[in-house]
C-alpha cells in the first residue's frame, strides 16, 4: 500500500512549476512504481504579487521558507531557489531537522558541498541532487550507481544548454552572441542571472559535481580552469568550420596515471566526425569512460522546465522511498579527503590560435621564429583574412599547433604578444581529438 510523504517546496519558478505539473499529471503512475505517494504542502515564494499558472496552487504559499521546513507536514525538503545564500540556509536547517532534501542547484553544491554534505554525514539525511547537472539525463545516478563498480577514467560534456544554444545559433543561422543569449533566455533555458551560463560557470560546477561523484573528494572550485562563451567570435566559429571542428562549450574531466585529474571548461574546437559535434540546441551530452564499462554516451535535454523537472521528481520519488520503507538511501557522501586538480600549465593538447596582426612582409616568420624556439611545433597555418576589410592592413591568421603543455603555451603567446606585429592578445581554443 502506498503511504504519503509531504513535501515542502522552496521555489516556485520555472522548475518548481514544472515539478508541482509533473507530480500532478503523473501521481498514479508514480505511485504505482513506487508505492509512495507525494503531496505538496507548503511553497516558499520570493514574491506573492508574481503570476502564476492557472490552478497553481497558491493556497500553499508563504514568503518565509522557514515556516515551509518546520512545518510538520513537510517530510522532504526540494530546494529550487537557486544561488549559494539563502539556499544554503533552507538545505541547512532542511538536513537539520533530518528532513531528506533535493536540490537542482550546482553552484551551492560545488561552492559549498564540503559543509552540507558533512552535515548530511553527521544527520544520516541525504542531498539528492539530480537534476544539478545536465537538466533530464540521469547522470548523478549513472555515476554514482550504475557505475560503481567502474574506475571512471574520463567524462567529456557538453552540459551547459544555454552556452551550446548561443553556440548553435551563432554557427548555423550566423546570429549575433546578444541576439541569440536572449533567445536561450525566452525560452527558458538560461539561468536568472545568464552570466554563470556564458561565462563557464554553469558548466564548471555541474564538471565539479560529476568528478566529485566519481573520485570522491570535495574539489575547489579555484583549482577548476573555466572560460566561458563571451569571447567566441564568428569568425572563429567559421575557421573551425573550414577546418574540419565545430565550437563547443566542453568540460573535461581526466584522470591521470598519477591519480592528479584533471578538470577544466572551455570553448574548444571539436571534430565534425565525432558525435559530439552534433549534440546541438539545449541538448547535453556526456561520454563517460570506465575502466569497465568502456565509452558510453548520455544525451538528452540539458535545460528546460520539464526535463528538470523530471530529475527533481526522480529525486523526490527516491527520497520518499527511502522514508517510507527503509530510510536506506544516504545520498552521496565524499569518500576520500583529498585528491589532486592537475595545474592547467601541466595539460596539454593541440592548439589554434589567432592573432591579429599587421599585414606586413616576414610576419608568419617571426611569429613562427618564436615558437621553434619554444619548441612548439606548427600543424598548419592559415593566410590573412579580413573579411569585413579586405584591402585593411590588419588581418587574423590562424596557426594550428601540435600538442604542448598549456603553461609553455601560455608563456610563448606572451612573446609573441610582444611582437610589434602583433595587435593585441591571441584568441586560443584546444583543439579536442577525443579520441
Ligand atoms: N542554465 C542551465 C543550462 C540550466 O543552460 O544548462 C540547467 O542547469
Amino acid at each position: 500500500m502506498s503511504k504519503t510523504l509531504g513535501l515542502g517546496l522552496a521555489g516556485f519558478g520555472t522548475v518548481g512549476t514544472g515539478v508541482w505539473e509533473t507530480l500532478q499529471r503523473n501521481a498514479e503512475l508514480i505511485s504505482d512504481r513506487s508505492e509512495v505517494r507525494v503531496d505538496i504542502k507548503r511553497i516558499a515564494v520570493r514574491d506573492m504579487s508574481k503570476s502564476r499558472p492557472e490552478g497553481a496552487p497558491t493556497e500553499l504559499f508563504t514568503t518565509d521558507w522557514q515556516e515551509v521546513v518546520a512545518d510538520d507536514s513537510v517530510d522532504i525538503v526540494v530546494e529550487l531557489i537557486g544561488g549559494t545564500t539563502t539556499a544554503f540556509d533552507i538545505v541547512a536547517a532542511a538536513l537539520k531537522a533530518k528532513k531528506p532534501v533535493v536540490t537542482g542547484n550546482k553552484a551551492l553544491l560545488a561552492e559549498r558541498g564540503q559543509e552540507l554534505f558533512a552535515l548530511s554525514h553527521e544527520m544520516n539525511t541525504p542531498i539528492h541532487f539530480e537534476a544539478a547537472v545536465a537538466g533530464g539525463i540521469p547522470i548523478i545516478k549513472t555515476v554514482q550507481d550504475s557505475f560503481v563498480g567502474n574506475r571512471i577514467q574520463s567524462m567529456v560534456g557538453i552540459i551547459n544548454g544555454t552556452s551550446n544554444y548561443i553556440l548553435e545559433r551563432m554557427t548555423d543561422a550566423g546570429l549575433g552572441y546578444e541576439e541569440a543569449l536572449t533567445e536561450a533566455q525566452q525560452l527558458g533555458y538560461a539561468e536568472a542571472d545568464p552570466t554563470l551560463d556564458v561565462n563557464g560557470w554553469d558548466a564548471a560546477h555541474k564538471a565539479i559535481l560529476l568528478a566529485t561523484l566519481a573520485y570522491g573528494f570535495i574539489i575547489d572550485p579555484e583549482k577548476v580552469y573555466v572560460r566561458g562563451i563571451e569571447r567566441v567570435r564568428g569568425i572563429d566559429i567559421d575557421f573551425a568550420k573550414r577546418l574540419g571542428f565545430v565550437v563547443k562549450l566542453l568540460c573535461v574531466v581526466h584522470e591521470h596515471p598519477d591519480g592528479t585529474i584533471e578538470l577544466r571548461t572551455q570553448p574548444s574546437f571539436i571534430p565534425q566526425s565525432h558525435v559530439l559535434s552534433s549534440v546541438n540546441g539545449v541538448f547535453n551530452a556526456v561520454a563517460v569512460r570506465g575502466d569497465a564499462a568502456g565509452e558510453s554516451l548520455f544525451y538528452g535535454r540539458g535545460a528546460g522546465k520539464d526535463p528538470t523537472a523530471s530529475s527533481v521528481v526522480a529525486d523526490i520519488v527516491e527520497a520518499a522511498r527511502g522514508e517510507a520503507h527503509d530510510g536506506s538511501h544516504r545520498g552521496f557522501l565524499p569518500y576520500q579527503d583529498s585528491g589532486h586538480v592537475m595545474a592547467i600549465e601541466d595539460t596539454e593538447t593541440p592548439y589554434y590560435v589567432r592573432f591579429d596582426v599587421t599585414d606586413e612582409t616576414g610576419v608568419i616568420a617571426k611569429i613562427a621564429a618564436v615558437l621553434a624556439d619554444a619548441g612548439i611545433g606548427i600543424a598548419g597555418t592559415h593566410s590573412p583574412v579580413n573579411a569585413e576589410e579586405p584591402d585593411a592592413d590588419f588581418v587574423d591568421m590562424v596557426f594550428q599547433l601540435h600538442t604542448c603543455k598549456f603553461g609553455l603555451l601560455k608563456e610563448t603567446l606572451k612573446k609573441i604578444e610582444a611582437l610589434n606585429c602583433v595587435n593585441s592578445r591571441p584568441v586560443v581554443f584546444r583543439i579536442e581529438s577525443l579520441g
